[in-house]
């Protein structure tokens, strides 16, 4: 057994035969200082490291923020966060970084465990992209009738993909991540991205600053879609706090809807972090109108927006409709090769 101190005073003991945390840190130059021994508590090891694993996590947020000039006039512009730009290409990029991040910092998720959670599609990617640079790999419960695509690249990403039932959506893949936890606590970390803090905080401290700075304070609406309910909460919590803004949520207007990442909150589970006192007013969008202003969003701007990202605008266009001046301000959460059955289906490509 070695012991080894550090310049900032931290104690390390070693058995030089059981080198086992090397990897994260060898592109860092770092490789070979922290070595441990497996008889040290893993939870304290990690905590001590933390900020060295954090900081080869990528960077997230920072997105652009479009004019989008085929809805907008020279009174009521629409404008729309590009959330697909960031590391595995969705708006969940944020919270998952946060979700990790916290983690990892309060030793919850380390070295030993591995993280667990329920997710349609666009969470599993961030986690799965943002721990591949840490040499980590994540759990997913997943619905079964989830894309081919979407569970090739989790497993290209090195995800463990367990498959839940088809009928039950996310609310059922919850209930098997909940139930394998409870069966083995040492195993897994449950992010459980619903009813997780670092969901909404993570768009109040980003999103909602980059929207503020974005819009030089000229910001008078906030649209958006509720899935887990973290953007909408998070980014309406900080901009009522910074300015004078009317929050407006979406949903859909049945259970059955095509828009992947939302919910239908009078039907499924309703999600821990929701707070329904964020709202100023809440509408609902016809969902059959969502194809045409994917095709309209094409033909004009050039972009191939998702689903849900179509039914925000459609959302901050009726809210357009009723005012004189104003920015309203929406969010694109992913795009539309992520879609290819829909991309098809619409586009024939
Ligand atoms: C495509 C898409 N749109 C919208 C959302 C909703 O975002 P939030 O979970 O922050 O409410 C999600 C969430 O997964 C999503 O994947």
């Amino acid at each position: 057994m070695l012991l080894l101190r550090s310049t900032s005073g931290l104690n390390w003991e070693c058995t030089i035969a059981t080198i086992t945390y090397t990897e994260p840190f060898s592109s860092s130059g770092l490789k070979g200082f922290f070595l441990f021994s497996h008889d040290l508590n893993p939870m304290t090891t990690t905590t001590q490291i933390a900020p060295k694993i954090v900081a080869n996590l990528p960077q997230v947020g920072s997105t652009p923020l479009l004019l989008i000039n085929s809805l907008s006039t020279d009174r009521v512009r629409i404008w729309a966060k590009a959330e697909w730009q960031q590391p595995g290409g969705s708006v969940k990029a944020r919270a998952a970084h946060a979700i990790i991040t916290n983690a990892i910092r309060s030793g919850k998720l380390h070295k030993q465990n591995t993280l667990l959670d329920a997710s349609s599609g666009n969470t599993a990617i961030a986690y799965a992209t943002l721990l591949r640079h840490i040499g980590w790999k994540p759990t997913i419960c997943l619905p079964s009738n989830a894309s081919a695509e979407r569970k090739n690249i989790l497993r290209a990403l090195g995800a463990e993909l367990i498959l839940t039932s088809p009928l039950e959506g996310t609310d059922g893949a919850q209930e098997v991540a909940r139930t394998l936890h409870a069966a083995h606590p040492e195993q897994y970390y449950y992010a459980d991205q619903y009813s997780n803090d670092a969901n909404w905080q993570a768009h109040y401290l980003t999103t909602a600053e980059e929207i503020w700075t974005q819009t030089k304070g000229q910001i008078t609406h906030f649209v958006a879609g509720l899935g887990t309910t973290g953007t909408f909460v998070g980014t309406g919590r900080r901009l009522k706090e910074l300015g004078h803004i009317e929050l407006v949520s979406l949903q859909p207007d049945h259970p059955f809807h095509p828009l992947e990442g939302w919910k239908h909150l009078a039907t499924a589970h309703r999600p821990g972090i929701y707070d329904d006192t964020v709202a100023d007013k809440s509408l609902i969008i016809d969902s059959s109108a969502v194809f045409d202003m994917i095709r309209f969003i094409s033909a004009h701007e050039g972009l191939y927006i998702s689903p849900s990202g179509a039914a925000n605008l459609l959302g901050a266009k009726e809210v357009a409709s009723g005012i004189k001046d104003g920015d309203i301000v929406t969010t694109l959460a992913d795009t539309l090769d992520r879609y290819t059955e829909i991309k098809k289906e619409i586009f024939g490509i």
